[in-house]
């Protein structure tokens, strides 16, 4: 019992001086395990008389608490040693961009186009689509544009022969679509009023400059009910351009224009500004055009099975590439169909960063120009 002293300033010393885990289980298991050194004193009680042993048997007693408690100690300042070592080494920097770098990138027009649907699907429209190669039924008749129609010939369209083997026959052939308004009549053939849809796609004139391409992209609107007028066009309209171009406020104006299919019929100018560099939409003494629109045709309403003395409604058709152009600076057109990646890397957008309207449009934050 003399020795009890010695031996606890012995293991006390013992314990401060583990290292790690293991040894300090190692003092443990030498002290208080099955043969360990205060064990084996706990054993030796038994052989002292009935006073000592009283005595002796509190002092281990306190003894092992106190042996006990520098453990659970020393135990929570080795295992924070070893979390932060592990912390230290698995450091991670968030704010690093991602590796490998994602090398794809979404093509303006596709993000446009994912615009425009997130922009009228909040509205309540459908989206439609079409063929690409349409009867001149859809892409002019029913479009009030019969054989000999003056706009036909304004549309410098591509015909395809109905028959390979057959001469080509103007009257049969097919086109490869002008417009996206042959889906104003696919839309009405297979729908009941009230219609809202939209219709984005492809679309084909023989026509190739700085801002006009063989192939360009168009998206045609369609809304028909009861009592549909021209200003719900024109409040669907500047709620588009709105958050399409992304500002609280935009001056619009309407011209007076022509279009077979509708009438009346208007186009679209939004205020901007014009300089030698640059193109400033939103405010500015400059307007530009940027879409065609109506009220639907009785003629055409009557070609797609509606009864224009109940139903009536409006239409619209808006270049998407040019919109792409406008909103994200492109010079021209014609580099859109280049397939060259380094344009695509400069002008394309991050793969993840989906268009909507409460999680942001064009996500600029996330763009990688
Ligand atoms: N189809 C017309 C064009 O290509 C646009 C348009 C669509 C105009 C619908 C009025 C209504 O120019």
């Amino acid at each position: 019992m003399e020795d009890l002293e010695s031996l606890k300033t012995q293991i006390l010393q013992n314990i401060a001086a583990a290292a790690d885990l293991k040894s300090l289980d190692e003092v443990r298991v030498a002290a208080m395990g099955k043969k360990g050194a205060v064990t084996e004193m706990m054993k030796g009680l038994g052989a002292l008389p009935q006073e000592q042993k009283i005595e002796a048997g509190k002092k281990l007693n306190v003894l092992k608490n106190e042996i006990e408690q520098a453990v659970a100690n020393r135990r929570e300042i080795l295992e924070n040693e070893v979390l932060n070592q592990k912390l230290a080494t698995e450091i991670v920097d968030v704010t690093l961009p991602i590796r490998p770098e994602i090398q794809g990138r979404v093509h303006p027009v596709s993000k446009i186009y994912e615009e425009v649907v997130a922009i009228f699907g909040q509205m309540g429209f459908d989206v439609a689509e079409g063929p690409d190669i349409e009867d001149q039924f859809h892409n002019f008749n029913a479009l009030n544009m019969p054989p000999n129609h003056p706009a036909r010939q304004m549309q410098d369209t591509f015909y395809l022969p109905h028959d390979a083997n057959e001469p080509f026959d103007m009257d049969k052939s097919y086109v490869i679509r002008t417009h996206t308004s042959g889906m104003q009549i696919r839309t009405m053939e297979n729908k009941k009023p009230p219609i809202r849809i939209i219709a984005p796609g492809r679309t084909y004139r023989s026509d190739y400059d700085a801002t006009h391409t063989p192939m360009f992209h168009q998206v045609e609107g369609l809304v028909i009910d009861k009592t549909t007028t021209m200003a719900h066009l024109k409040g669907c309209l500047y709620d588009f351009v709105k958050a399409f171009f992304e500002l609280d406020e935009i001056p619009v104006r309407y011209r007076p224009s022509y279009f077979p299919f509708t009438e009346p019929s208007a186009e679209m100018d939004i205020g901007c500004l014009k300089t030698k560099t640059e193109l400033k939409v939103g405010a500015g003494s400059d307007w530009l055009e940027i879409l065609g629109c109506g009220m639907v045709h009785p003629n055409v309403l009557k070609a797609g099975g509606i009864d224009p003395d109940e139903y009536q409604g409006f239409a619209f058709g808006v270049g998407l590439d040019r919109l792409a152009m406008l909103k994200y600076g492109i010079p021209d057109l014609r580099t859109f169909f280049e397939s060259d990646v380094r344009w695509l890397k400069n002008y394309g957008f991050a793969p993840l960063d989906f268009s909507s309207m409460t999680g942001g449009l064009s996500n600029n934050g996330g763009q990688t120009r």
